[in-house]
């Protein structure tokens, strides 16, 4: 069996200096935040896919039928011979496309990337053993951070699933759309897979679930504080929120203080004090249009080929090209 290689960008103490600097930065703001790419260590990567199984988070399964029904339509489109995944934690989905990609014959590299090495390494594992006729190179690294490590090629197609899209602000979006859009040459694609503006009565639940697996995953956020950086939050004092803000078409997540409370960050000497009812910003999902990503896509250097929605017009699988 071929065994998968794999590309280390970013090295644990490079992990462990940029997560000290966001720390410091975000909780002493007002508001205070914490970056969404905190979420994922090894139980984080975990809480994520047992989200991507709830009844309430329907983006997974979306999306799963749309790969299902229109991976063969994408790969024609494409005709990758590499298929580059930018935060393909366990490449679950991704498997569609190389099936489709396998039955055309036209692929014969696969690289995943992701800021988590649990999910990367077992991920990278698996499909390498399941798909012996493709070649797996995984990636550890930042997807914010430039891409022009990302191998070389003619026929690349770039893959961002889950929404992922969503949990960037759209300053940042704008930023990495473009930053795509310099890695790659004319006529080779980007696949999005993004949720669209839905119901909000659809949309809260799949964020706040009835069994309160999501709430763990946001609280995760605080647990790898206190082990990395040796935080001692009460986990358990703060209380997951998920609100629709209909502005700006986004959910945001917050995790709200539910009394006082002081916080030592000791590797930070950082004292941080919550009021009772003071909320910490963690992350958004941001919800589309077919014409808004279209729009963003356009101005980014691309043109989109063709889009995939379900019935219910609530996620969108767009393939685009640089022109
Ligand atoms: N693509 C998968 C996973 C989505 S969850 C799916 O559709 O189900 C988001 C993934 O992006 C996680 O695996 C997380 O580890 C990764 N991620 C989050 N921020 C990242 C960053 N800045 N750079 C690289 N990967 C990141
Ligand atoms: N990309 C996923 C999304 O926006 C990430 C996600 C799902 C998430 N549920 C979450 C992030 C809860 C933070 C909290 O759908």
């Amino acid at each position: 069996m071929r065994t998968p290689t794999l590309e280390i960008h970013l090295r644990p103490d490079q992990l462990l200096e940029s997560l000290r600097e966001d720390v410091r930065v975000g909780l002493t703001s007002d508001p205070k935040w914490l970056a969404p790419k905190w979420f994922y260590d090894a139980r984080g990567s975990e809480l994520f896919e047992e989200i991507t199984r709830l009844p309430e988070y329907y983006p997974t399964r979306t999306e799963r039928a749309l790969l299902q029904q229109f991976s063969d339509e994408i790969i024609e489109t494409a005709t990758p011979s590499v298929i580059v995944e930018l935060g393909s934690g366990s490449s679950e989905k991704t498997r569609l496309l190389l099936d489709a990609a396998t039955r055309a014959g036209t692929v014969r590299t696969y690289v995943p990337q992701d800021v988590s090495i649990t999910a990367l390494e077992g991920a990278a594992t698996q499909i390498s053993a399941e798909y012996p006729g493709v070649e797996v190179h995984g990636v550890v690294s930042d997807f914010t951070d430039s891409l022009h490590h990302l191998p070389a090629g003619d026929r690349r197609m770039i893959v961002f699933l889950g929404g992922t899209l969503g949990n960037l602000v759209p300053a940042e979006r704008a930023e990495f759309l473009a930053g795509i859009a310099d890695v790659l040459h004319p006529g080779e694609h980007l696949l999005l897979g993004v949720g669209l503006v839905t119901d909000p009565g659809v949309l809260v639940p799949a964020y706040d679930d009835a069994a309160g697996v999501t709430a763990e995953f946001n609280r995760n956020v605080l647990r790898v504080l206190n082990n990395r950086l040796g935080a001692n939050f009460p986990v358990e004092n703060f209380r997951h929120v998920a609100l629709w803000d209909a502005e700006n078409e986004w959910i945001e997540m917050r995790l709200e203080a539910e009394r006082e409370v002081t916080v030592e960050v000791a590797d930070l000497g950082l004292t941080v004090r919550f009021g009772a009812g003071e909320q910490i910003r963690t992350e958004i999902s941001a919800k589309f249009t077919v014409p808004g990503i279209r729009d963003e896509l356009d101005r980014a250097g691309f043109v989109v080929d063709r889009t995939w929605t379900d019935e219910e017009d609530r996620f969108a699988l767009i393939c685009a090209a640089r022109r």
